[in-house]
């Protein structure tokens, strides 16, 4: 995997790029849609490439350790082989929904044991086997086994839990160097850094996976219940001294604003559920602001879903959407989830644009004003 850094803002961090891999190229800043078990919930590939304009999409190890298993996967040849997906796929090392969906028996120096959240089985994922996992599952970018502590965790919990994170990254290192992709293409592993709300124990992470010449870099441990000034300050922190001439992941964010907002403190790469799981709930995300389709106001409102019409799906009415959400057709939580991903699209790649003409930040705040109304 290659980055070329375009340009970076006269006035802010905020840069554009390109990243290389060998399914193609990734216009950065990027948002990636998510597809937990392989699949993003509801859209075809087709219009993941034509329509939204995804150029990377997630998957998860855990899921797809779970199910359908690493064996499925191997005989497929890969995920890209799998889902049909032939873009770049990146997947999460399991090191964040381990502790979020599986019940962790035991967490030790040598990994974590875990009961599966499908059928109560009994699990252990050690930094070692979650590359020997990550290999089968041939993402074009794996991230590093890591703990992501809680966000109301104290200082203490927070500094051993980073130094066991530290010593993991180590031992991902030396598997991910003692073995070979599976596949006919390149894989690059992101480290993560951690550190919790604590400013110094940021600058300790970031100092440590400087170690590992990686292609690329995550921050992780945000957004998981703090303050959001707190997010965009811990963002600072670590953006301040990760390599410039890498691209920098900011993994699990966020709404439009999040992503504008840590764009500009010098974001290249995000993901997160948001468009989908909210989308299927009946919230969607416009340049004029938020909405409710569920709500009242919308039943007898037959304009179309947003006029900008970033996505073919944007042509049906509001009134029809919402009363396919409400009558919980499968085409609602479609329609929704796809208009959601090509508007986040839109917003990253407009984004760029204007790092590129150099008028980013003024048109930051505008659009942060918009993004932030309830219509
Ligand atoms: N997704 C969102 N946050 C995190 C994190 O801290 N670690 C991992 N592995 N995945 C995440």
């Amino acid at each position: 995997m290659e980055f070329e850094l375009l340009k970076t803002s006269e006035n802010s961090r905020a840069r554009a790029g390109n990243i290389t891999t060998d399914h193609g190229k990734i216009e950065t800043p990027i948002f990636m849609p998510v597809g937990t078990a392989g699949s993003v919930k509801g859209i075809h590939t087709r219009d993941l490439h034509e329509d939204i304009n995804a150029q990377i999409i997630l998957g998860n190890t855990y899921h797809l350790y779970l199910r359908p298993g690493i064996d499925v996967i191997e005989k497929a040849g890969g995920l890209h082989k799998f889902n049909r997906w032939n873009g770049p796929i990146l997947t999460d090392s399991g090191g964040y929904q381990v502790f979020s969906l599986g019940d962790i028996r035991k967490l030790g120096e040598d990994g974590a044991r875990f009961q599966s959240h499908i059928d109560g089985s009994y699990h252990m994922f050690t930094p070692e086997n979650v590359m020997d996992i990550q290999r089968s599952i041939g993402a074009d970018i794996i991230m590093a086994f890591d703990e992501c502590s809680p966000g109301d965790a104290d200082y203490n919990y927070a500094k051993n839990s980073l130094e066991l994170t530290q010593r993991w990254l180590e031992r991902c290192f030396v598997q991910f160097n003692k073995t070979e992709p599976k596949y006919d293409h390149r894989q690059s592993l992101f480290p993560i850094v951690q550190g919790n709300t604590f400013e110094d124990l940021r600058k300790i992470a970031v100092a440590h996976v400087k170690n590992f010449d990686a292609d690329g870099y995550a921050i992780g441990g945000l957004s998981v219940g703090e303050a959001e000034e707190i997010m965009y300050e811990m963002t600072e922190v670590c953006t301040a001294d990760l390599p410039t001439d890498k691209p920098r992941y900011l993994m699990g964010v966020g709404t439009p604003v999040n992503i504008l907002e840590s764009i500009e403190r010098g974001i290249d790469m995000f993901d997160c559920v948001m468009p989908t799981r909210n989308g299927r709930n009946g919230m969607l995300f416009t340049s004029k602001g938020i909405i409710n389709i569920k709500n009242k106001k919308w039943e007898n409102d037959h304009s179309v879903i947003d006029e900008d019409e970033h996505s073919f799906v944007d042509q049906y009415s509001k009134s029809y959407l919402r009363h396919l959400i409400i009558s919980n057709e499968m085409l609602g939580a479609q329609i929704a989830s796809q208009h959601n991903l090509a508007f986040y699209l839109w917003l990253v790649k407009t984004a760029r644009q204007k790092i590129i003409d150099g008028n980013f930040e003024s048109w930051k705040r505008e659009m942060v004003v918009k993004l932030k109304e309830r219509l």
